[in-house]
């Protein structure tokens, strides 16, 4: 019985030694100290053997077997070290290669509406985010469109029920804003809007970006001013701004902006559609009930306040026939830009 473990010992240790990965050591284990294995078998045996001869076959067996459980735990480390080195090595990465990276950029319409949203900054209007999903109360109630009102037929709006609905005009944020910040004040709220609109210049869902400006004094001249520099700035120095007469309910008077096509300097070309005049925006003197239903005083207070198509803007800028370009993401679209 001795010699057997001992000669069990030596062939186990010669196998652990000759294990070259964690798994193949593993199996050696298995082998000798598992359940079923040869060790274990050995213990079996003593079964056989008489009462006196049993406690010392015994202590042999196990001081063999703690003797083979530290040599596996040994070797085990050395060759998990051994392992992860070789797999260190093998997966190093060279970060100093930089060979045919793409880098992304922003989305044409992300990249006008920054710098939409940097322009007004520039000049001290706050920026204010408010709600995709609107009350019928901010979208249109407190911009002076009542229930039935037939301005509500201007914005074709998905309602989620009776008095809520999916922002269709992000002059919804004016009211907002005016209820918290009293004037002298500057805001501009870009944004999501949604409405049942679908053709090649309307989506169902766009960007608008709301301005207004509440002070004492202010003008008609003051909305103008903002919006030459406004039209300069974006379309080129030599452009010009010219104000037709329109009807918001929440402006009075109001206006619809043209500016002068940057394409055509006004000769008349397919993106004017003939007329030299491209139409940019919906702007006004913010009406006096709409400034009382947000508690300030209409005879102290003036303000203006102006509303366009964030999309419209950059399809004129880059000269973007259809708006569904914008929303496809078509990478072959998108990298021309
Ligand atoms: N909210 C208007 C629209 O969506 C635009 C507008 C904003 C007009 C502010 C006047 C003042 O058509």
């Amino acid at each position: 019985m001795k010699e057997k473990i001992t000669k069990l010992t030596a062939e186990c240790k010669a196998e652990i030694n000759a294990a070259s990965t964690e798994n193949e050591l593993y199996s050696v284990k298995v082998k000798y100290l598992g359940k079923s294995g040869l060790i274990s078998d050995l213990m079996k045996g003593m079964r056989d053997l008489s009462p006196e001869e049993r406690p010392f076959v015994g202590k042999i067996v196990n001081e063999a077997r703690g003797k083979l459980e530290e040599l596996f735990s040994a070797r085990g480390a050395a060759l998990h070290e051994a392992e992860l080195e070789a797999k260190l090595a093998a997966e190093k990465i060279d970060i100093t290669i930089n060979k045919n990276t793409t880098v992304g950029k922003l989305h044409p319409l992300n990249a006008v509406r920054k710098r939409l949203v940097d322009f007004f900054v520039s000049m001290g209007f706050d920026v204010m985010d408010g709600p995709e999903v609107e009350t019928d109360y901010y979208n249109f109630e407190a911009l002076n469109v009542p229930k039935d009102h037939p301005a509500r037929d201007m914005q074709d709006t998905f309602f989620i029920n009776d008095g809520i609905l999916l922002r269709s005009q992000t002059s919804a944020s004016q009211i907002r804003y005016m209820e918290k910040v009293k004037p002298p004040l500057k805001m501009i709220s870009p944004g999501r809007v949604f409405r049942n609109d679908d053709d090649a210049t309307h989506s169902p869902v766009f960007h608008q970006l709301e301005g207004l400006v509440v002070d004492k004094g202010i003008t008609m001249c003051d909305l103008k001013g903002i919006l030459d520099l406004f039209a300069k700035h974006f379309f080129g120095e030599d452009t010009k701004v010219r104000f037709r007469p329109s009807y918001f309910p929440f402006t009075e008077p109001s206006v619809e902006v043209d500016v002068s096509c940057s394409i055509c300097h006004g000769a008349g070309c397919k993106i004017c559609k003939g007329t030299g005049w491209i139409e940019i925006l919906g702007a006004g003197i913010v009406n006096r009930k709409v400034l009382r239903g947000c508690g300030i005083d209409p005879d102290e207070y003036t303000g203006f306040a102006f509303g366009f198509g964030i999309d419209r803007i950059a399809n004129i800028i880059h000269s973007i026939p259809h708006i569904k370009l914008l929303y496809e993401n078509d990478v072959r679209f998108l990298k021309q830009f």
